[in-house]
This record gives C-alpha cells, sequence and structure tokens, in this order.
C-alpha cells in the first residue's frame, strides 16, 4: 500500500477516534491497510452461504420492482444477492475504491453486471438522491465506522432523507451486548459466513472495539477499529433522525434476543 493510500486510511479513522485514540491502539501495531482486508472480504462474507438466509429475509420487506439503495456495497453481498433475486433497480455505494473493486470481481463471478456504483460518504450524500428509494440498506455492522454521534446521525439522517414516503431502512448491528459479556458468537451461519477468514474482537473497550481477522490459507493479518453500540442505542439515534416505526430481528428472526449474532432493524415513518 503507497504511503498516500495508507494516510487517506488512518485520516478517516483519526477524525472519527482522534490522536487520542489512535494513541490508546498503538500498542497493538495494527494493520490498518485496507487493501489486504478488501481482498479478504469476499472470504470472511461466504456470499454463497450468507445469501441463503438474508435475502430471503430483505425479500420480506422489499419487493422485486423496488428502488433500492446500499449504501455499503462491501465486497457486494446484499447487491449481488438481490440481483440474483429479481431485484433490479439496486444503485449500489462504497467509498472505498478497492472494495469497488473487489465487488465487481464477486459480481462477475455471480454473473451478475455491477453498473450503477455511487461513492458518496453517507453524511454527503447529494439531495439529487432526495425520496428517491423504496429501501435503504447499511448491512453487515457498517455504521460503527462512524464513532461520533453527530456523524452518526447525519449519516441516518441522509438514509432518511433519500427514502421515497413509505420507504424503509434496514440496518443491522453486531450484538455487541455480548461482546461486553466477553461473549464472541460467529457461527458463520449469519452475515460472514466464509470459512476461510477468522474475525474475532481483540481489544473491547466501551467506545472502541478492534476487530482481527486471519486469513487461514494465506496467513495475512488485517484489523478493523469500530465503534460498538451499546443496547438501545442504535434505536435511540433512529428515532432522533425521524424514524417512528422500527422493528428488530435477532438473526432475522422477529424480536430481541440478546443471545443473536447480529440485531436488524426495519424502519420507516408514519407521517
Ligand atoms: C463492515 S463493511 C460491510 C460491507 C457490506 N455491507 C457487507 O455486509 O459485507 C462496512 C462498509 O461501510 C463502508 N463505509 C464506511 N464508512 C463509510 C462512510 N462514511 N460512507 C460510506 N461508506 C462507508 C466501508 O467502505 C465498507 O464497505
Amino acid at each position: 500500500m503507497t504511503r498516500h493510500k495508507k494516510h487517506k486510511h488512518l485520516a478517516y479513522l483519526r477524525g472519527q477516534i482522534g490522536e487520542k485514540g489512535l494513541k490508546r491502539i498503538r500498542h497493538l501495531r495494527l494493520n490498518l491497510d485496507g487493501k489486504v482486508l478488501a481482498e479478504m472480504w469476499p472470504d470472511f462474507v461466504g456470499l454463497e452461504k450468507r445469501m441463503k438466509k438474508e435475502v430471503p429475509f430483505l425479500l420480506k420487506h422489499i419487493e422485486r420492482t423496488a428502488d433500492v439503495f446500499d449504501a455499503c456495497l462491501g465486497s457486494g453481498a446484499a447487491t449481488i444477492g438481490l440481483k440474483l433475486a429479481g431485484v433490479y433497480n439496486i444503485i449500489s455505494n462504497e467509498i472505498d475504491q478497492k472494495l469497488v473493486r473487489v465487488a465487481k470481481t464477486e459480481a462477475t463471478r455471480f454473473g451478475v453486471e455491477l453498473k450503477d456504483i455511487h461513492n458518496y460518504d453517507w453524511r454527503d450524500i447529494p439531495p439529487q438522491l432526495d425520496n428517491r428509494f423504496d429501501s435503504v440498506l447499511c448491512l453487515g455492522n457498517s455504521l460503527g465506522y462512524l464513532f461520533k454521534r453527530k456523524d452518526q446521525l447525519r449519516a441516518l439522517s441522509s438514509f432518511r432523507r433519500i427514502l421515497k414516503e413509505k420507504g424503509r431502512l434496514i440496518i443491522d448491528e453486531r450484538n455487541y451486548g455480548l461482546m461486553f459479556e466477553k461473549i464472541f458468537k460467529h457461527e458463520k451461519e449469519i452475515v460472514y459466513c466464509g470459512n476461510l477468514v477468522e474475525g474475532r474482537p481483540i481489544l473491547i473497550k466501551e467506545n472502541l472495539v478492534v476487530m482481527e481477522y486471519q486469513h487461514k490459507e494465506n496467513g495475512k493479518v488485517a484489523h478493523l477499529v469500530v465503534y460498538p453500540f451499546k443496547k438501545g442505542e442504535i434505536i435511540g439515534l433512529l428515532e432522533e433522525v425521524g424514524f417512528n416505526e422500527i422493528e428488530i430481528y435477532s438473526d432475522y428472526r422477529k424480536g430481541y434476543d440478546p443471545k443473536a449474532e447480529f440485531i436488524t432493524y426495519v424502519c420507516s415513518e408514519s407521517r
């Protein structure tokens, strides 16, 4: 990775956790090279297995004719799965160009074409997209890339703004409640289903979690620093930006289960 690219990635993290936050994790000698992480992401996702559960769940909330905005394409999971299921009007979004390349390779592997890819930061989605979508997806525990409450609110407000009147935001988070109890559940049945990459938290602090990913075949290691939402925190943020109908699912089952690996929120607004 070039100095410039590494600095770009670090700059994002520095903007979120500040110099003080970076100092707190310096001793861990993390590999924050986004390229290594992007390259191993498809093996962490395990798309063939992931879509078996994710797509039927999403189709309960998304019509095949819907206009969808996949806010964080990543290696392509939700977009590719939905396109294979016949949901074609999808605009995907990814700020990391390395992931865009990885997603295009994944899409080719599944015979899917990825045409409409935007590169917006969630905090700055332009007004041209206002009231355009029936569904906005923010999946794979992504909102925690933003640590600051004001940034989280800005991202969620953007998602709400680009939804049509009866549109739905579908957003998930890891069940950090379990992690705070020192239980890390990764059964590879939900969201991150690949067998070739082991992911685990190596540092759990109140306002910061460091995930370590290791590829079993090539031995490469990469890290991700994310914000761990507390119980009820995402719901509070969603309500604050105006979503007043929020359904909760635990590992895709309706209701809240404190033992679930992932919690998903299907959010809309009755005006
Ligand atoms: C954990 S990955 C999840 C990717 C994919 N949705 C999945 O489930 O595998 C988080 C994604 O959010 C994207 N992301 C992080 N911060 C962002 C921001 N401020 N604006 C837009 N995308 C962002 C990252 O580039 C990355 O693709």
